[in-house]
């Protein structure tokens, strides 16, 4: 048995014990919403605004004390403005609709990987476009704005890239699951460029299994969810998702179980992360965890399958550069958490069967691998 099949069935034992669900109180109706796209620049956001393609709308059932919207952009992959125009205009595009947002999100959440390769230029001309957005603004750090200088920059322009808070009745949570990769570097004598490479490349295999919250996020974590009610809704945000989805391309955390074990008592814990540049979704435990899209490009499926739970968003079209990327806007009220997945360009949104037809190549998708082993 390989290694990876190991710890797949170690986490189907671990997390997906007998009757272990998220909160039976939450309930999670999944809409979809294919309109047509009449976007043609900046100046029709307000006109245009609700004609987006909105896809795989989940509500969940929470506790928020009152209404309120916040939203997320992730994945702008940022090269020098001389570089790639076309990921720049992306980024003031979102920009430009979280601002124009009605009535006004109560915050942001940029999601990581703000930069491509990490440079200085790269990071302050993120910092720049999102000033656009006049909103309160939170961080959490993708693997491409960190390993040219480890975290220096990022946390100069952003701070500390693990923070708390309370709104409205939810603890937020932003963790920093990137900065804590294995030493790949200093025994090959890497330069910082030859160790960021690394990082940039999806099946990176030099650069392993980089992601990961570490022990001392662990009992952080574990110390500001202490006072929490366990009942009570908390909102995790990651750059990759919490569980094992495919560690090959670093979907995943690598101590997956020990955040299980910090998070298991609590009932209803959101996970939203960035990094898959996909519509994903999955139920691990009692914790539901939402992928979202970039704003750059989309990542294929992971080609051992997607969860089980996760209704797939077809292959994108190559050549049309808005297609199968976006934002969101997330949604609290009384019972329930809603996201809407802001899909630029989209003419069709779901797999409709396992060989599309509009599509050159057939596109398989089927459950996962670690979905398919039953308990043991
Ligand atoms: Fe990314
Ligand atoms: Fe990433």
């Amino acid at each position: 048995m390989s290694e990876l099949d190991r710890e797949r069935r170690e986490m189907v034992a671990v997390l997906q014990r007998p009757g272990v669900r998220p909160d039976p109180s939450l309930r999670i109706t999944r809409r979809t919403f294919i309109h047509k796209s009449c976007l043609t620049g900046a100046a029709t956001v307000a006109q245009t605004f609700a004609w987006w393609p909105l896809l795989n709308t989940i509500d969940v059932a929470h506790a928020a004390e009152q209404p309120f919207k916040f939203a997320w952009v992730s994945d702008t992959h940022l090269y020098p403005r001389s570089l790639n125009t076309r990921f720049v205009e992306k980024v003031v595009r979102a920009a430009n609709e979280v601002q124009a947002m009605s009535p006004p999100a109560d915050f942001m959440i940029f999601g990581g990987d703000l930069a491509q390769l990490g440079k200085i230029e790269e990071l302050v001309l993120g910092n720049e476009l999102l000033k656009e957005i006049k909103i309160r603004k939170v961080f959490i750090p993708g693997e491409h704005d960190w390993y040219l200088d480890m975290g220096k920059k990022w946390g100069e322009l952003f701070g500390q890239p693990n923070w708390t808070f309370d709104h409205k009745g939810v603890r937020f949570v932003g963790l920093d699951t990137v900065s804590r990769g294995p030493d790949y570097w200093t025994v090959r004598k890497m330069t910082p460029e030859e160790r960021m490479g690394h990082m940039a490349t999806l099946d990176g295999s030099v650069a392993g299994p980089w992601a990961g919250v570490g022990r001392d996020q662990l009992d952080w974590l574990q110390k500001i969810l202490a006072d929490w009610d366990k009942s009570r809704p908390v909102v995790i945000f990651s750059h990759n998702p919490l569980y094992e989805y495919y560690p090959p391309w670093n979907f995943w955390v690598r101590d997956w179980r020990e955040v299980n074990d910090v998070l298991k008592p609590y009932t209803k814990v959101t996970n939203i992360h960035g990094h898959v540049h996909q519509v994903l979704y999955n139920e691990i435990g009692t914790m539901r965890s939402i992928g979202m899209l970039a704003t750059s490009w989309p990542w294929p499926y992971a080609p051992e399958g997607v969860p089980k739970l996760t209704k797939p968003m077809i292959r994108a079209d190559p050549g049309d550069f808005y297609d199968g990327v976006g934002r969101s806007e997330i949604s609290m009220n009384n019972d329930r958490i809603e996201n809407e997945y802001i899909m630029w360009g989209r003419k069709q949104v779901f797999v409709q069967s396992a060989p599309d037809s509009s599509l050159s190549q057939p596109e398989i998708l089927r459950p996962r691998v670690a979905d398919q082993i039953g308990p043991y």
